[in-house]
């Protein structure tokens, strides 16, 4: 009667910690935020298809003063450093955007820039250069058109991100200092070497296309990815900060394959024990 007196104890205990202080806790330090939302839904439904060849116009006479299109062979007059310094940024080749950013995300980017990122009101360095819908349309049906649809997770992290941040351990830094980043930013984007060990992959992918939804208020303006080309910035940041992990996981099986013969061998040796005391 005893032992089950403190077998009942036992149990309620272990239930209250399973089931009421842990979720509890987890609860408060990863607060439920709705999923990543990919469709943009805030955002109004626009043409994301015209026609290519006005789009290609329209980009050598709207976008080549501050974007290199490196696909057609268009560079910028000024250098790397000159144009981060003017800007705060290097505004991202053309050549692939297409192929990394919802096509919806970007007709509505291009008709108005700093809405669509949601950043600070007069805080975002591309102005609004009233472009019509029907024209936006076009722009994305021609940068579709030249896009490469198979960017590796690399290429892909550093469209995305490096503009503002490093990535030390790869090697990777961007053009703009430190000094002038803070200065358009507000504050340094932080290195993305380790993120994946300090936020996590779920953190993350909630992150990237909504920052305001998990830091409020923060200086980063949400980005646009595809749901692939987010889940491949990802995978490409986890090889990064973590490249011994497929290395860890197949060591596992080993381990447990170890310790199942083990039990095996415990277990024989036990049995054959037995027989000489019996
Ligand atoms: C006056 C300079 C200027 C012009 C003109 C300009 N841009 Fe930009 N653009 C920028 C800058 C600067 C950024 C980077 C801003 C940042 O990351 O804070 C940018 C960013 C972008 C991005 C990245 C969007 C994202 O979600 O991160 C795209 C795509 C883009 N521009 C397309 C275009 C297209 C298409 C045109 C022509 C219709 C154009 N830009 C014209 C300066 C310009
Ligand atoms: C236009 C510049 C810009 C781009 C592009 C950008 N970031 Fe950021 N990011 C920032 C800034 C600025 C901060 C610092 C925010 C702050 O201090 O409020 C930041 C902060 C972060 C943080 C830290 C968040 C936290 O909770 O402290 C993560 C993680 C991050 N960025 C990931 C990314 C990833 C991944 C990409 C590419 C998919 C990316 N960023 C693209 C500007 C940018």
């Amino acid at each position: 009667m005893r032992e089950l007196k403190i077998l009942a104890v036992l149990i309620f205990f272990v239930g209250l910690t399973y089931w009421g202080v842990e979720p509890y806790a987890h609860q408060i330090m990863h607060p439920e935020v709705s999923p990543a939302d990919f469709t943009f839904k805030d955002l109004p439904k626009q043409p994301t298809t015209g026609d290519a060849a006005k789009g290609k116009e329209l980009v050598a006479a709207q976008c080549i003063s501050c974007h290199s299109v490196s696909k057609e062979g268009i560079k910028l007059a000024m250098s790397d450093a000159d144009v981060a310094n003017t800007y705060g940024v290097v505004p991202p080749d053309l050549s692939n955007v297409a192929a990394i950013y919802d096509h919806n995300f970007l007709a509505n980017f291009i008709q108005n820039p700093e809405a669509t990122v949601k950043a600070k009101p007069g805080k975002y360095a591309m102005p609004n250069l009233g472009i019509s819908a029907e024209d936006a349309g076009h722009i994305v049906a021609y940068l579709s058109s030249i896009a490469n649809k198979n960017l590796t997770a690399k290429q892909i992290t550093e469209e995305a991100c490096v503009r503002c941040h490093n990535i030390k351990y790869e090697g990777i830094s961007r053009v703009a200092t430190d000094a002038r980043i803070k200065e358009y930013m507000g504050s340094v984007p932080p290195d993305l070497s380790q993120v994946i060990k300090s936020k996590g992959e779920h953190y993350l992918n909630g992150f990237i296309n909504d920052p305001q939804k998990l830091l409020h208020g923060t200086a980063m303006p949400r980005v646009g990815l595809t749901k692939d080309a987010q889940a491949k910035v990802i995978e490409h940041l986890e090889k990064v900060g973590d490249p011994k992990k497929d290395e860890r996981n197949s060591l596992a099986f080993w381990i447990l394959g170890y310790f199942a013969i083990l039990t095996v061998l415990t277990y024989l040796w036990k049995v054959s024990k037995f027989k000489e005391v019996h």
